[in-house]
């Protein structure tokens, strides 16, 4: 097989990628190049570029569109979470504190971990003038924070971008930081949603014919698998939302002296958390 290949050329013209060669050739990189295994590898690549950048966090074109789609999706996690204004929050996949820059205000600390320092720095930038906000870089599927810390943890448009196994670490790191009583949201696509079907079919296409697949690509669960991994990995799933083309879970770490019915009652306006059109735009 060639390393460039007619799909390649057609997807460069298609793509309208010839009007940011350099961006085509950062995107070649990070997801053709033998040597560039490894979430880090694409993800560093796709932190060189702010504008890509921006595209790669929720397809915001423009920081006015990061701001706004920022604060509505901060807005749904206060209610989705129960936050209050002491909360130590973490974020995994933070990106460009998208979220975090609306969000912080309105905690007690919010920490961003990424795996890409070139990301974090934009990050950084963004945020320069909020002083409860922290960022930590990951090198892989552990988070360098102590057992029991965080009141909440979420990662929104994170865990579908690895495999399977990252996928459950990572929730039983989040299970591990996790105050007792503390709740958690994720999450991934939607195998069984007619839309999420069709976004596994176009992912395929897109990647069938690559030597070696992107590590940052989309992968899919079923709600019933999401459910085995958050239990496995000793959190109760509270709520796991499925009529759209994610499955959107809240869980919660058991507490002695909070019943299961308590956790559960604490999310709001959980309608607003669920994607009504194709994405949160
Ligand atoms: C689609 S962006 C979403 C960013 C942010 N959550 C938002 O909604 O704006 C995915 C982010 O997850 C980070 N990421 C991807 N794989 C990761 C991993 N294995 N560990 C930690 N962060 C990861 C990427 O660097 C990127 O910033």
């Amino acid at each position: 097989m060639t390393l460039i290949n007619q799909k390649m050329i057609r997807a460069f013209i298609e793509g309208r990628y010839w009007r940011h060669p350099v961006r085509a050739l950062r995107i070649f990189a990070a997801e053709t190049a033998r040597k560039n295994r490894g979430y880090k590898r694409a993800w560093e690549a796709v932190g060189k570029d702010a504008g890509w950048t921006y595209t790669m966090m929720n397809g915001s074109p423009d920081e006015a569109t990061l701001q706004r789609t920022g604060r509505e999706m901060a807005a749904r996690l206060v209610d989705a979470l129960a936050l209050q204004s002491s909360h130590r929050v973490l974020e995994l996949g933070c990106g460009v504190a998208r979220i975090g820059r609306e969000l912080a205000p309105q905690v007690g600390e919010w920490y961003g971990a990424d795996i890409s320092s070139s990301i974090l720095k934009i990050a950084q930038r963004r945020t320069a003038h909020l002083r409860n906000v922290h960022f930590r870089e990951l090198k892989r599927a552990d988070l360098p924070f102590e057992d029991n810390s965080f009141d909440r943890v979420y990662s929104h448009l994170v865990l579908f971008h690895m495999d399977k196994e990252d996928l459950y670490l990572y929730l039983k790191e989040f299970a591990r930081v996790l105050k007792p009583g503390g709740l958690l949201y994720f999450d991934t696509w939607n195998l069984l949603h007619p839309e999420g079907w069709e976004r596994f079919i176009w992912e395929l296409e897109h990647h069938r014919h690559k030597q070696v697949k992107p590590a940052h690509r989309n992968q899919f669960c079923t709600p019933d698998e999401v459910r085995l991994y958050v239990e496995k990995a000793g959190v109760t799933p509270l709520h796991v939302l499925d009529p759209s083309f994610w499955v959107q879970t809240i869980a919660g770490k058991p507490a002695a002296g909070v019943s299961l019915d308590e956790l559960q009652a604490l999310p709001r306006n959980l309608d607003s958390l669920i994607p009504h059109g194709r994405w949160y735009y």
